[in-house]
């Protein structure tokens, strides 16, 4: 135990992950992620069910958080949570237990935007990985969310871009499950298209009318009808091109991506582009941005894997910053399914 040092308790409950995290100061000790496998069956996450999960998990993870991380419950500085967006039902399952902790231990509660949180992972203090300087460009891209976002300093942030329907994560995991995969089918997709060919079949980029924002909801309908077509002549259709579709319908929404970042960094004067959330884990969106980099003179910035699916680390690493600045929240705090950046 170093006195000096601040020692936050994270919970992120957004979504189907239970997660829980310790962090020391600017630094991981533990990031637990219980899953959810009790949705696979639905296509699709089930409200109802998450936050029932969230209710068996929340203990066993807490446990297992403080236990990796070889400290105790009274050394914490700190508690914070999601307090949104996401499904209310599972945020009221981390806030809840958020209160309760911070008022059974009398240290301060402090709520947390988690979409605040996918960008400020890259503040996560680790070996190896150099945190952008301010001002930057954060494409945060994940299951629920599709955003272009100027970030100014750690708690100034501005959406400059965003989806007008579906998130890009909506997009893999519609299309993933149009071909038969089970959910979120984006991770599948992504290890299929490694094997094909991008260019094998060719899928619209829909038009907005904002430069910046983005429309995925007409490619998960052309991917529907391009299928039928193709497995009219040939009910193997699918099985016997598989890699090809993935790589295909993948490399549709990479080029779409980094085409919208290009243009939010020239409008913006900004040459330092990251990206996070869930969909930052494709490898080919990974490969692209570091291609971008060499193409355009950027510099990139990309989360390690473990930091951008839904994890508590990155609820974590805001708390911290809460914490130095003493921004807290009081017991009255209550989550908001739709709360904005
Ligand atoms: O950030 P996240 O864990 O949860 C939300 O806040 O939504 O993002 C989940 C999304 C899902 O749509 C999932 O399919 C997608 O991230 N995802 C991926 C990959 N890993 C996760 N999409 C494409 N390729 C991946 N490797
Ligand atoms: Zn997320």
């Amino acid at each position: 135990m170093d006195k000096k040092s601040t020692y936050i308790l994270a919970i992120e409950s957004s979504c189907d992950d239970t997660g829980v995290a310790i962090l020391q100061n600017d630094k991981v000790l533990s990031n637990v992620v219980a899953n959810q496998e009790v949705h696979n069956k639905y296509g699709g996450v089930v409200p109802e069910l998450a936050s029932r999960a969230h209710q068996q998990h929340i203990i066993p993870v807490i446990t297992a958080a403080l236990s990796q991380a070889n400290i105790s419950k009274k050394d914490l500085d700190a508690i914070a949570f999601t307090n949104g967006p996401g499904l209310l039902g599972s945020l009221f399952v981390g806030s809840a237990f958020a209160k309760s902790m911070s008022m059974a231990l009398d240290i301060p509660l402090i709520g947390v935007n988690h979409m605040h949180a996918h960008i400020m992972a890259h503040f996560i203090k680790e070996a190896g990985y150099e945190t952008p300087t301010f001002p930057f460009l954060c494409l945060t891209v994940s299951g629920g969310h599709t955003q272009i976002v100027l970030v100014s300093d750690f708690f100034t942030t501005e959406v400059i871009g965003e989806t007008i329907d579906d998130a890009v994560g909506e997009a893999f995991d519609k299309s993933a499950k149009l071909l038969g995969f089970p959910y979120p089918g984006g991770p599948y997709i992504d290890k299929h298209a490694q094997q094909g060919d991008p260019k094998a079949f060719e899928f619209p980029h829909p038009k907005t009318k904002k430069a910046l924002d983005f429309s995925f909801s007409g490619l998960k309908t052309s991917v529907l009808y391009f299928l039928q077509r193709n497995l009219k002549d040939n009910p193997k259709f699918i099985e016997e091109n598989l890699d090809d579709i993935c790589a295909s319908i993948q490399d549709t929404i990479i080029r779409l991506l980094i085409k919208k970042l290009k243009k939010a960094a020239d409008q913006h004067q900004i040459q330092k582009v990251a990206i996070a959330g869930g969909v930052s884990a494709n490898s080919g969106l990974r490969k692209a941005l570091k291609e971008a980099e060499q193409r355009y003179g950027w510099k990139t910035f990309i989360p390690r894997f473990e930091y951008t699916t839904d994890n508590a680390a990155m609820i974590g690493i805001v708390g911290y910053y809460k914490f130095l600045a003493q921004d807290f929240d009081t017991l009255s705090i209550s989550p908001m399914a739709r709360l904005k950046l």
